[in-house]
């Protein structure tokens, strides 16, 4: 929806001010990797997917981080400056990535220990 919105309201599907757009304000570009990030998550979150895919499941979609911190950085870089709007949005997506840092830390540990890279 923000991007046909974009499309259709900024743009009036006019595709010359599209690469204008994205030229002085390239944070648009971090909102584009972050829609294409979450795309495959999107295709996948089902249960015949998850079966499918085992373990890698888990792996694609830790790709969710990484779409989190690039659209976080894209909002902040569309208001440009930090203000109470701003500071409070980041704040809370800062918060609730913190409550995933136990668990991505432990997940780290496992693959460390899978590897083989202690035994040697
Ligand atoms: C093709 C992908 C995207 C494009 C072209 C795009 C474009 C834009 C533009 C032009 C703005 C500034 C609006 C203004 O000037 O007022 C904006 C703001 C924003 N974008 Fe995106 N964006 C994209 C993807 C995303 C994604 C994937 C997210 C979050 C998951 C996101 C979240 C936001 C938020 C929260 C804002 C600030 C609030 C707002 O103005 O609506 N964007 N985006």
């Amino acid at each position: 929806m923000h991007l046909a919105s974009y499309l259709a309201l900024d743009l009036q599907f006019d595709i010359s001010i599209f690469w204008r757009d994205v030229t002085r304000r390239p944070f648009i570009i971090l909102g584009m990797v972050a829609l294409v990030l979450l795309f495959p998550l999107a295709v996948t979150s089902n249960r015949i997917s998850m079966r499918g895919l085992k373990r890698n499941w888990k792996r694609l979609h830790r790709l969710v981080y990484v779409a989190a911190v690039l659209a976080g950085i894209h909002f902040f870089l569309s208001f440009k400056t930090l203000n109470s709007t701003t500071a409070f949005y980041l704040t809370v997506m800062g918060l609730v990535l913190l409550t995933r840092v136990p668990a991505l830390v432990s997940a780290g540990r496992r693959v460390f220990t899978h590897s083989g890279a202690r035994r040697s």
